[in-house]
C-alpha cells in the first residue's frame, strides 16, 4: 500500500498518454505544506522543458489523461506547473480498514525478495566491546530487522576480529594465568587482561619473544596453541553475547563468521589475483594499483594484498570475504555497517573485487557508513579520565538513569515495574538517539537529550504508544471488537490517515537507502499527527456519537500498532504501562 508508488504509476501512464517520452518522470511526493493537496506530482515542469512547451498547459494535459481513478478525489494545477493531488476519503478509509484487518498492517512484502548479507557489530575479540561498537551494532540490527520484515533473506555476518599478532601476547599471558586459575576467571575483564598483557609485552624481559613464539605456533596450526586460542575466543564471544542480550540485538553465535575463517583462502586468493593480473610483485610485496581510484595528481591508489615476508592484511581478508559472500552465500546485496573512517579501505576492497570479477554486476557492495559518537565536549566520546567507555557500563548507566526518571514521574509503580520500565526506556533511549540521527554525521551523545520525554526521543514515542493503548483500557474495549466504518470527516483525521498510510513507503525507502533515521522521523511525525488528532477529535468524551467513537478508536488502534511495529523494526520495545 505504497501510495506514492501507486500515484507515480498512475501519473506515469497519464504522461505517456499525453504523448511524453518515457524518461519523463512524474516525481510524485507527499505534499510539503497544508493546502497543497495530500501529494504532488512535480514532474510537469521538467517534462515541459524537455519537449519545449508551457508547463502549466502540460500539467493540464496530463490531468486530462488521468482517466477514472478511485484513489483520487481531485487534482489541480498550482504555481508554475505543480499538480496537487487530493486523495479520495472513501479510498483512504478503505486502505485503513484493510490495514486493520491484516497482521502486517497490509504492508506488502517485496516483489523481488533478495538475499542481503549484513556485516555489522564485528568487535575485535582481543578487547571488551566499547562505545566504538555501538553504532554499527544498533544500526546494523535495525536494518536486519527491517529487511527481513520486507521479505528479504538476511544473512548476518559478524566479522569479528579474532586473528592477528596481538593474539601472541594475549595467549602467552593467558597460558601463565591458567597455571593457577580458570580461563573464565582470567578473562573476566578483557580490558584489564589486555592491559596486563601489554605491560608485560612492553616491560618484561623475554615476554615479547614468547609472544612472538605464540604467533608463530598459532599460525603454524600448533594444536595446543589453537586450543588455547579457541578458549580465548569462546569466552570473548560470550562477553559480546551478554551485550547483545542487554541491547536486544538479534545477533546469534551462529552469525559469527570471524576473520580467521578466511585464513585458508588467503594464499589461494593472492595467487588468483596475481594470475588475473590484478595484483603484482612490488618491492617484495604483492600490491594492487588502482588507477580508477587515483588521487588528484593521477597517482593510482595502492592496496597491499600481501606484505613483504608473507603476512596478510585486513584488506586480504575482506577480499576473501567478498568472494565468499558473493559466491557461497549468493548475496544480491552486501551491506557493510562500518565506521566512515574505513571508507577508503572498503572502496579499495570493493574496487579490487569488481576488477577481479569476484562479484557480478548485479550484486551490490554498499558501505552504510556512520560518523563518530562525540562527547559533550565535541571530541570522540570518552570516560572522564579519557579512557574508552565500556559498552556494558554505558548500558547499565542508561538503565539506571531511566529507572530514576520513571520513579520520579510515577511513584506508584512497584519496584518490579519500575525496573522493567527503566530497562525498556533506558535501552530504547540509547538506541533511538543513535538511529534517529542521519547516520553519516557525527553526533553528540547526551543523556538528558536522549532521555527526554519531549521531542524526537524513544521515551516520547514509547509514552505515546502507552497513552494510545490506555484509551482502550479506559473505554473497556479490545481493538479486535471494533466494527464499523472509518470516517475521515475532519482535517486532523484526514492528516492522520495519510500519515498512517505512509508507513509502507517509508519502509521501502529505508530498505533501499539504509538510513534508519527516516523511519524515526516518520514515527515522530505520526505521533505528532496523533496528538493533533487527539486534541481536535474527542474519542471518549460525552457527546461523541457511537459511530464516531468506533471510527476514532480504530484510528487509535492503527496508530498504536504502527508505532509498535515501527519501533520494533528499530529494535525498540514498547510497554502497555509506563
Ligand atoms: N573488526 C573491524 C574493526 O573493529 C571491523 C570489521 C568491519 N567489517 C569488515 N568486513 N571489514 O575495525
Amino acid at each position: 500500500m505504497n501510495i506514492r508508488q501507486q500515484l507515480n504509476d498512475i501519473f506515469q501512464t497519464a504522461m505517456t498518454a499525453a504523448g511524453l517520452p518515457a524518461e519523463c518522470s512524474p516525481a510524485v511526493a507527499p505534499a510539503k505544506k497544508a493546502g497543497f493537496g495530500d501529494y504532488q506530482a512535480n514532474g510537469a515542469m521538467a517534462a515541459a522543458k524537455k519537449v519545449g512547451t508551457n508547463p502549466r498547459e502540460l500539467a493540464a494535459k496530463i490531468i486530462e489523461n488521468l482517466g477514472e481513478q478511485p484513489m483520487i478525489e481531485k487534482v489541480e494545477v498550482a504555481g508554475p506547473g505543480f499538480i496537487n493531488i487530493h486523495l479520495s476519503e472513501s479510498w483512504l478509509a478503505g486502505t485503513l480498514a484493510a490495514a486493520r484487518a491484516d497482521e502486517r498492517l497490509n504492508i506488502r512484502k517485496a516483489d523481488d525478495p533478495q538475499t542481503a548479507v549484513l556485516d555489522y557489530s564485528h568487535p575485535n575479540l582481543a578487547k571488551e566491546m566499547h562505545v566504538g561498537h555501538l553504532r554499527t551494532t544498533i544500526i546494523g540490527d535495525a536494518l536486519a530487522r527491517l529487511l527481513e520484515f520486507q521479505g528479504h533473506t538476511v544473512i548476518r555476518q559478524n566479522h569479528m576480529g579474532d586473528w592477528g599478532t596481538q593474539f601472541g601476547m594475549l595467549l602467552a599471558h593467558l597460558a601463565d594465568k591458567m597455571e593457577n586459575q580458570d580461563a573464565e576467571v582470567a578473562l573476566k575483564d578483557l580490558e584489564v587482561f589486555y592491559r596486563e598483557a601489554k605491560v608485560r609485552f612492553d616491560e618484561e624481559d623475554g615476554f615479547a619473544d614468547r609472544a612472538r613464539e605464540y604467533v608463530v605456533k598459532l599460525q603454524g596450526g600448533d594444536e595446543d596453541c589453537l586450543k588455547l586460542w579457541q578458549r580465548f575466543i569462546d569466552i570473548s564471544i560470550s562477553h559480546a553475547e551478554e551485550i547483545y542480550e542487554k541491547l536486544g540485538v538479534t545477533l546469534q553465535r551462529s552469525d559469527v563468521y570471524a576473520e580467521s575463517q578466511y585464513n585458508d583462502d588467503l594464499p589461494v586468493l593472492v595467487n588468483d589475483l596475481v594470475d588475473r593480473g590484478i595484483a603484482v610483485q612490488d618491492q617484495g610485496a604483492i600490491v594492487a594499483f588502482l588507477p580508477e581510484m587515483a588521487d588528484k595528481e593521477g597517482n593510482p591508489s595502492v592496496v597491499i594484498i600481501q606484505k613483504k615476508g608473507g603476512g596478510y592484511l585486513y584488506a586480504t581478508t575482506d577480499l576473501a570475504a567478498i568472494r565468499y559472500r558473493a559466491n557461497v552465500l549468493k548475496a544480491d546485496r552486501i551491506l557493510y555497517v562500518v565506521d566512515a573512517r574505513q571508507t577508503l579501505h572498503l572502496q579499495q576492497a570493493f574496487t579490487v573485487a569488481r576488477k577481479a570479477g569476484y562479484i557480478a554486476d548485479s550484486q551490490t557492495l554498499e558501505h552504510c557508513a556512520f560518523g563518530t559518537m562525540m562527547g559533550d565536549d565535541g571530541k570522540p566520546f570518552k570516560t572522564r579520565t579519557g579512557g574508552t567507555v565500556k559498552l556494558a557500563e554505558l548500558l547499565d548507566e542508561a538503565v539506571e538513569r531511566a529507572t530514576a526518571l520513571v520513579a520520579d514521574k510515577n511513584p506508584e509503580l512497584s519496584a518490579e515495574e519500575r525496573s522493567e520500565i527503566g530497562r525498556v526506556v533506558g535501552i530504547g533511549a540509547v538506541k533511538y538517539a543513535d538511529l534517529s540521527k542521519t547516520r553519516t554525521n557525527d553526533y553528540v551523545f547526551n543523556w538528558d537529550a536522549m532521555l527526554a520525554f519531549e521531542g524526537n526521543t524513544a521515551p516520547y514515542l514509547q509514552y505515546a504508544y502507552t497513552r494510545v493503548r490506555s484509551i482502550f483500557r479506559r473505554a473497556g474495549v479490545e481493538p479486535s471488537d471494533l466494527q464499523g466504518d472509518i470516517r475521515l470527516g475532519t482535517d486532523a483525521e484526514r492528516a492522520l490517515a495519510i500519515k498512517l498510510n505512509q508507513f509502507g513507503e517509508v519502509l521501502d525507502q529505508v530498505a533501499k537507502d539504509t538510513f534508519p533515521h527516516v523511519l524515526c522521523t516518520y514515527l515522530y511525525e505520526l505521533a505528532s499527527a496523533y496528538m493533533g488528532f487527539y486534541e481536535a477529535c474527542p474519542v471518549l468524551k460525552d457527546g461523541v456519537s457511537e459511530e464516531e467513537k468506533v471510527s476514532r478508536l480504530q484510528l487509535c488502534d492503527l496508530v498504536a500498532r504502527t508505532l509498535s511495529t515501527g519501533l520494533n523494526l528499530l529494535g525498540i520495545e514498547t510497554l502497555e504501562k509506563m
